[in-house]
């Protein structure tokens, strides 16, 4: 496990999903509230980029065909077929965002 500086606390608006692309990987960053959450930014489904799609709550529609995420997860909560993408633990620090990845 790694752990990266994804992003400035400042950059990552709440309510817009926010890529990172760091140490080969695409991640994407949601604030909600006073926590951040890191997700990786391929749908499960066919691939599409995850931080191009809709938040509503804590939920992340994919903008290719709606499959919806729960971001504190990776869960796939529409459709319910038990599938999710990666999250990664996040950690804020002099408004810094850390991301461990594996
Ligand atoms: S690629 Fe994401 S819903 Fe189809």
């Amino acid at each position: 496990m790694r752990e990266i500086r994804a992003a400035a606390l400042a950059d990552v608006t709440p309510g817009a999903p926010h890529l990172v692309e760091a140490a080969g990987a695409r991640l994407v960053l949601v604030r909600l509230g006073d926590r951040v959450h890191a997700i990786a930014d391929t749908c499960v489904h066919q691939g599409g980029p995850l931080s191009g799609g809709t938040l509503s709550g804590n939920r992340l529609a994919c903008p290719w065909h709606g499959w919806m995420y729960d971001v504190r997860t990776g869960q796939c909560v529409f459709p319910p077929r038990g599938t999710a993408v990666a999250s990664y633990p996040v950690r804020v620090e002099n408004d810094a965002v850390w991301v461990a990845l594996p």
